[in-house]
């Protein structure tokens, strides 16, 4: 198919519950442009911009039909702004249908050009969530299924500094 979709998410940080959306979207689109939002309704993001970026930037490396890139505002006005009419989102469990019924709706309110297409999040990622990996990797769990390893190695790196910054206050 020759379209391209675009991939909105705070991504903070990827899992491979993402990643596998992405790689099937690959299956149907020409490109995928990976967005990663800066306003996380109130939620403070563990990861920088640059680093969220940075990390699926590097996932994809190889493949030159993912392109990574940061927004601000809203997604539609983003959307247009790239000449794309179609975003991609994935549902885990019935959890998710309320509200992203819900988005696609006011999105659809704000621009009617825009379709929202919706995959299933395969059954062995439905339960992951960014939060989940935080928790589990700051708290010294494993994660080496659930996120690449570049994922866990910037999360350790941030926690050192972090700690760092503690002591050196204290
Ligand atoms: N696998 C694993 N986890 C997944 C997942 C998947 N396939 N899909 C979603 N998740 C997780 C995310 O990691 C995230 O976890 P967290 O809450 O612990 O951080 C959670 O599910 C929610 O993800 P998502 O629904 O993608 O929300 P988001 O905050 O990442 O992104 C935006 C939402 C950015 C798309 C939306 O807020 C937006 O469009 N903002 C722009 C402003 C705007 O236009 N607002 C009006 C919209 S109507």
């Amino acid at each position: 198919m020759d379209k391209v979709v675009i991939y909105p998410g705070s991504f903070d940080p990827i899992t491979y519950g993402h990643i596998n959306i992405i790689e099937r979207a690959l299956k149907i689109f020409r490109k995928v442009i990976v967005a990663v939002s800066y306003s996380q309704s109130g939620k403070k993001p563990f990861f920088s911009m640059e680093e969220r970026v940075g990390i699926i930037k590097e996932i994809f490396r190889r493949e030159r039909r993912v392109v990574v890139e940061p927004f601000k505002g809203l997604l539609v006005d983003y959307v247009k702004s790239r000449n794309v009419d179609t975003v991609l989102r994935g549902l885990r469990t019935v959890a998710d249908f309320e509200f992203e019924l819900q988005m696609s709706l006011a999105n659809k309110k704000m621009s009617g050009n825009i379709e929202t297409v919706f995959m299933m999040t395969e059954d062995r990622y439905s339960f992951l969530s960014s939060s989940i990996i935080k928790d589990i990797l700051s708290l010294g769990g494993r994660a080496d299924e659930l996120v690449p390893d570049v994922v866990i190695r910037r999360f350790s790196d941030r926690l050192k500094e972090r700690k760092t910054d503690i002591v050196s206050w204290e």
